[in-house]
């Protein structure tokens, strides 16, 4: 049995479209999204995506972040749970084109209750377009 019970979103996901964003904009102008469209984070260090996750119990779980990197350089992020930074440049490397998407995965911690998660561009590139995040 899980250790913890997501109390809103559908089945852990999260879209991108969804989420609170700080410098960036919903857009549908490349295919493979899911949901109605991915976020274009803007090209400057510090444009973010935060989505509010509900977690009925403290727990670990992993994070899967879906997102698409059309250039040939990294576009890393920091990520942050409930205000703690607990992934500093995490690589999002290349993914061929604007049309392909991939995951990237890390293990977070839960608290009850409301949890924020962003994820933020590190670079003046900004991060990579952003589809969704999964919480399993
Ligand atoms: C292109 C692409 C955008 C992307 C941007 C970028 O403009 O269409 O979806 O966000 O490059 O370099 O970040
Ligand atoms: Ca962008």
């Amino acid at each position: 049995m899980r250790g913890y019970q997501l109390v809103s979103g559908s089945s852990g996901v999260y879209q991108a479209e969804e989420a609170r964003i700080s410098q960036g904009v919903v857009e549908s102008n490349h295919t493979g999204y899911s949901g109605t469209g991915f976020v274009n984070l803007t090209n400057t260090a510090g444009s973010y995506a935060e989505w509010t996750v509900q977690a009925g119990a403290a727990a670990g779980a992993t994070l899967d972040l879906r997102y698409a990197n059309g250039t040939t350089v990294d576009r890393p992020m920091d990520i942050t749970v409930n205000g703690t930074r607990i992934a500093t440049g995490r690589p999002f490397p290349p993914t061929a084109n604007w049309d392909t998407w991939a995951t990237a995965s890390l293990p977070i911690a839960l608290k009850a209750g409301a949890n924020t998660i962003r994820a933020t561009s590190t670079t003046a590139d900004g991060g990579p377009n952003l589809d969704r995040i999964t919480i399993r």
